[in-house]
Order: C-alpha cells, then structure tokens, then sequence
C-alpha cells in the first residue's frame, strides 16, 4: 500500500519539502508520495486529528502550525518541548508522535560542512531570538557550547531567550554591540532573516572574528549570503543554509518510510536548480 506523508502549512505552496522526499523516494525505489496541505489555522486542529483516517501515516508541520502543535498531538519529545514548535509528525497505531528535526538539520548541516566545528573553544555568536535561534541554541548547548552570546535587534527577546536556558552560559548582547563579542568565537550564526532575497542585508563587521571561526547562515536565498562571501573571503570557513534544510528532512523520511536517506550532491544540485530556477 502506498505510505502516504504531507507537509502542512499556509501558505504552503512555496515549500520544497515534495521535491526532497521526492527524490528519495524515487531514488530508494519506494511506493510513497509526499505531498501539500495548505489548512487555515481554524482548521488545523481538526486536520491533525484526522490525519490517519485520511490515509496519512506522518507529515510535516510549517508555518504557521509548528507551536499550535506542540498542544494537539499525543506526544512531544523532549526536543520539540524545549523548542516549543514540532515540524515532523509520525503516527503509530493511532499516536500521533512529534519531533523538532530542526536541530539535527543544524547540527549535521555543520558536520558535513566544517567538520571539527564544535572542537576548540566552543563559544559561539549567534544573532537572532526567534524560533530558529532557539534551536540553534538549543543543539549548541548539547554539543557542550559552554558560551553563547545572543545578539537580538529587540534585546529583550534575547533575554527571554537565555532567561529559558539558565546555568547553560547564555549571554544576551545588544545588537550595537556585537563585534565586542566576535573575538572570542569559534562558531556565528545568523539565525535572523537579514540578508535573504528582498530583506535588509545584515551589517556586520567581521574584523575582530578569529580566522579559525566557522560561520553560517540559515538563509539560504541567496545560497551565498553577503555573510558567507565576506567571512570566505577572510579565510574562515563557512557553511550555507540549504544543507540545513536538506538535513532536517532525513529523520522525518526515517521515520515514516524506514531508509535512512543521504543528503547527497545531486539532492542539492536538485535544489538549487528550483530555487534558482527562472532567474
Ligand atoms: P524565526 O522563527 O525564523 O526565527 P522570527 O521569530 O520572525 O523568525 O525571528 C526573526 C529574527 O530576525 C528575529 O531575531 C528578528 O529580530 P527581532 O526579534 O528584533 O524582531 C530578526 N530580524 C528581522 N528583521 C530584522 C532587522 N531588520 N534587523 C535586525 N533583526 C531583524
């Protein structure tokens, strides 16, 4: 029988999710389709409750049902808890189960980019405090991050950020003074939305960063944010956001069609040929 997976969301339209699953599907030979939902908000509790009687044996959950969630499904592992959002879904003799697959995609986008990453004095810069920082954060600490200074426009946001990571060494810092703190990190991470196609670009000096520091970004259009073209062209190494979201996808895939799928070069040429595409 066909094993059936949907992405959620609204709008959902611009997802690529279909395409990745797409690929693995096809590649592993597997009798699976993976396909759209766009449900209003008002209907979502209804939908995620119904999902199994509409053939459905997991999905993936976008904006902006990731938090609404957390409370309509029968269990939340420890991960999507600390988050406070679940993307991934999988239903098993009628229990429907979620998970955060965002901080594997972060952690593992990093070890197939700069591997070593986390050796070394692990104190990272990461700028932001929405739901991708708290993810970020969230796999940093696990990998024994022991600082982690939260730079934020609305600073105040990153303090409720690190006020839910007490004793972890979260530091919150004001955005005026952010290249204060570069000179002691061996990871940044821009997790704010600066710097993607139609956004402000992200103003940041990196001079004071030491040449070792990896940087990466989770914007990934453009593939090459302006971030990653300076700190490549000073010799630190950097790793882009689409290996992010092609990481994220491979629990999920586990999960509900039993392969372990690779992020392989041609998945990536895949996409980026379709984000790329008609430009
Ligand atoms: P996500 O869940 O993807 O993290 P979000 O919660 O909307 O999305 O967070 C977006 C992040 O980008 C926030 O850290 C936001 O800063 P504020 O908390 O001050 O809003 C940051 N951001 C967006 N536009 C920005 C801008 N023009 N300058 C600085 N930071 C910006």
């Amino acid at each position: 029988m066909t094993r059936r997976v949907c992405i959620i969301g609204h709008p959902v339209a611009h997802s690529r999710s279909p395409l990745l699953h797409g690929y693995w599907l096809k590649t592993f030979g597997i009798d699976g389709l993976y396909t759209r939902e766009d449900i209003t908000p008002d209907d979502f509790p209804g939908f995620l409750r119904e999902l199994e009687r509409a053939g459905y044996s997991g999905a993936n959950i976008t904006v902006p049902h990731k938090e609404a969630a957390l409370s309509l499904i029968d269990e939340v592992d420890d991960t999507a808890r600390a988050i406070g959002a679940v993307n991934t879904v999988c239903i098993r003799d009628g229990v429907i189960r979620g998970t955060n697959t965002d901080v594997y995609g972060f952690l593992a986008n990093l070890d197939a980019g700069a591997p070593g990453w986390d050796g070394g004095r692990k104190v990272a810069v990461v700028l932001g405090a929405g739901g991708a920082s708290r993810a970020v954060v969230f796999g940093l600490i696990g990998r024994g991050f022991n600082k982690i200074i939260l730079s934020n426009r609305t600073l105040s946001r990153a303090q409720v950020l690190c006020a839910d990571f007490t004793g972890k060494g979260l530091v919150a810092a004001a955005w005026s003074r952010l290249s204060e703190h570069l000179g002691a990190a061996s990871l940044l991470v821009n997790a704010t939305s600066l710097g993607m196609t139609g956004k402000p670009t992200l103003e940041i000096d990196l001079a004071t960063l030491p040449p070792e520091a990896v940087v990466t970004d989770l914007v990934y259009a453009p593939l090459e944010t302006e971030l990653l073209r300076e700190a490549r062209q000073r010799g630190n190494r950097t790793v882009d956001g689409l290996g992010m979201l092609l990481h994220q996808a491979v629990p999920g895939f586990e999960q509900w069609f039993g392969r372990k799928p690779d992020v392989t070069p041609e998945l990536r040429a895949l996409l980026v040929a379709d984000l790329t595409g008609g430009r």
